[in-house]
């Protein structure tokens, strides 16, 4: 694959790197929506791409195209049916328009930790949930894991009713709908790249996500502070067009899916690090960050955890009860 052809400066973000491919090399295009290091996903896509571009040098060729620069999540899955990306991996909250299965993963307050998601998906419940949009000729490739989600607003947060009143950004998913709503307060859905510029406007007076997408898209400097609710998951599936696949010579596609698998063991692995490292630089920034006692946790549960009973049915008690399993 081609030399590096331009640095350049994007939407005011920090420069990276793109590849130009050369004739004869399948290309893959993996369009996200976050920066390109420093964050489980942009780090994901550049390692993967590494490997691509070294070791299927002349066969096929990787661009990342971060920032939301080619699509948003709202996009991107669109473009991935209609073969125009050849990797996606959107947040399991915003496939709510192709599948309520992935409802699983938003419930609050499902998973304690990290560990616990890690035992769910890889169990065989977990990786039955992969191949959910074959309907649509996407194939699930794999979890690829950020981190637990925290609230953010511009006054303190301590306990939910705190939160009362007040408007916050969330992804396209219902039951994070649900979950504000039971606080108290309202819920905007907006696509992440408008959500920096709707906290700096007052647009929203708050948002929940990870420590990483938190530090590196700058939330916590439009906010009072950020409490570590660690309320919700948030997590991507890694999607490819199913005819795409199919159509790689097979030693390429052997290559590029034992790449893939190495590559997201060696991401997943890292991830909580990563998380941990944002977070100690947003106090490092000198901003807030609180820290609940067991029973201001236990309030924000017990306002939460009643909207399971609203998404039951569809997504199916047994799969419910098998996530929580995980818990052990
Ligand atoms: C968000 O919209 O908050 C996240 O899904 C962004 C991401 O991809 O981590």
């Amino acid at each position: 694959t081609a030399v590096i052809l331009a640095l350049g400066i994007v939407f005011g973000a920090p420069a990276f790197a793109q590849i130009d491919c050369k004739p004869g090399e399948v290309v893959i295009k993996f369009s996200h929506v976050v920066p390109p290091s420093g964050h489980p996903k942009g780090d994901f896509a550049r390692m993967l791409a590494e490997r691509v571009n070294t070791e299927l040098n002349g066969k096929a060729c990787m661009q990342v195209f971060p920032f939301s620069q080619l699509y948003d999540d709202e996009k991107v899955m669109e473009a991935l049916i209609l073969g125009d990306v050849q990797l996606a991996a959107p947040s399991l909250s915003k496939l709510e328009v192709y599948t309520n299965k992935y409802r699983l993963f938003d419930l609050p307050f499902l998973f304690e930790d990290m560990d616990a998601v890690q035992r769910f998906t890889a169990s065989e419940k977990g990786q039955e949930l992969l191949g959910v949009m074959s309907d649509f000729g996407v194939v699930g490739l794999g979890y690829l894991f950020d981190g637990l989600k925290h609230f953010s607003a511009d006054k303190p947060l301590l306990v939910p009713s705190d939160g009362a009143g007040l408007k916050f950004r969330v992804q396209n998913s219902d039951v994070a709908v649900a979950m504000i709503e039971a606080m108290g307060a309202s819920a905007q859905k907006l696509a992440f790249k408008e959500v920096y510029g709707a906290l700096q406007l007052g647009v929203v007076d708050g948002q929940e996500n990870s420590w990483s997408n938190i530090f590196t898209s700058r939330f916590f400097e439009v906010q009072d502070g950020t409490t570590e609710t660690n309320h919700q998951l948030l997590a991507y599936v890694v999607f490819t067009p199913q005819e795409w696949l199919e159509s790689l010579e097979p030693d390429v596609r052997e290559l590029f899916l034992t790449i893939f698998r190495e590559t997201l063991v060696k991401a997943n692995g890292q991830a909580a690090k990563t998380s941990e490292v944002n977070r100690q630089r947003i106090v490092d920034a000198g901003y807030t960050v609180r820290e609940l006692t067991p029973k201001q946790r236990q309030q924000w549960v017990d306002v939460m955890r009643p909207v399971w009973g609203d998404f039951e049915d569809e997504i199916g008690k047994d799969l419910i009860d098998a996530a929580e399993a995980a818990n052990v």
